[in-house]
């Protein structure tokens, strides 16, 4: 595990937006795995930047994000893929047909899971996966379990999901009580994965994820046996861990 540590979000927010750019220089028809929540916009910004200022081409690039709500269709304000549309997808050249996110609608989730499952094996795999942390340690939308769950599957959000991510929503009701994600498998499978995390709220789960140990009961703390992980925080995020 590398860590690199900013100094606040800003500072974390450029610093993994390189890291997203050097893939994209060195292999600009990359697979990258997305994610969505209130950590990564600021490297989506960055990002768009860098394209403004013709640092970085997208024409080549093939993205799969992590996951999606079941039940709200692609044009919903808190639909996942509307998300990325309004974030990054919409600002730069990617072809939106190179754009990927578990379809929320398929009613048929064991249909919609195996799909997405080939669909990344089809592409080559995930060259480099962002993510961000959710506030119980999940990954995705891959909730604390008794075991580590491989594939893209259908998950009912804990109700510690439902209160962090209500926020979004009108009211506490209207989340989705049902998502599908892409499994550990194929997270663990990237050949480079980057976890943004900031903040203080974020320092008790982050030391527990990647300062204790490896249990499905916190879904992140598997990066831990990755072989390429690099873990980008801001000092409130590491402020359990440092001294
Ligand atoms: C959601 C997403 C996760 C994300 C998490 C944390 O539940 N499914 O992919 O990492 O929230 O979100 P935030 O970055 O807003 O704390």
């Amino acid at each position: 595990m590398q860590i690199i540590s900013a100094k606040d979000y800003g500072q974390l927010s450029w610093q993994a937006s390189k890291l997203l750019e050097a893939q994209l220089v060195l292999k600009p028809d990359s697979v990258l795995g997305l994610a969505t929540g209130s950590s990564p916009l600021g490297i989506y910004e960055e990002l768009v930047r860098a394209y403004q200022a013709g640092a970085v081409d997208f024409s080549h690039v093939r993205t799969v994000n992590l996951d999606e709500y079941v039940g709200l269709p692609g044009d919903h304000p808190q639909s996942y893929a509307r998300f990325m549309r309004e974030h990054l997808f919409s600002h730069v050249n990617i072809d939106p047909a190179n754009t990927h996110i578990p379809d929320g609608m398929n009613p048929d989730a064991e249909a919609e899971c195996a799909r997405y499952d080939e669909l990344i094996h089809r592409l080559g795999g995930i060259d480099l996966q962002l993510l961000g942390l959710g506030p119980n340690g999940h990954i995705g939308f891959n909730e604390p379990e008794d075991y580590f769950p491989a594939g893209t599957h259908k998950v009912a959000l804990t109700e510690a999901t439902i209160q962090a991510n209500k926020r979004f929503f009108d009211s506490e009701d209207q989340v989705p009580r049902f998502a599908y994600t892409m499994g550990v498998r194929e997270i663990m499978q990237s050949r480079h994965v980057v976890l943004v995390v900031s903040g203080e709220s974020k320092a008790k789960i982050v030391k527990e994820a990647f300062f204790g140990p490896v249990k499905p009961q916190v879904p992140a703390s598997i990066l831990q046996l990755h072989r390429r992980f690099t873990l980008v925080a801001d000092e409130a995020a590491l402020s359990g861990v440092s001294k």
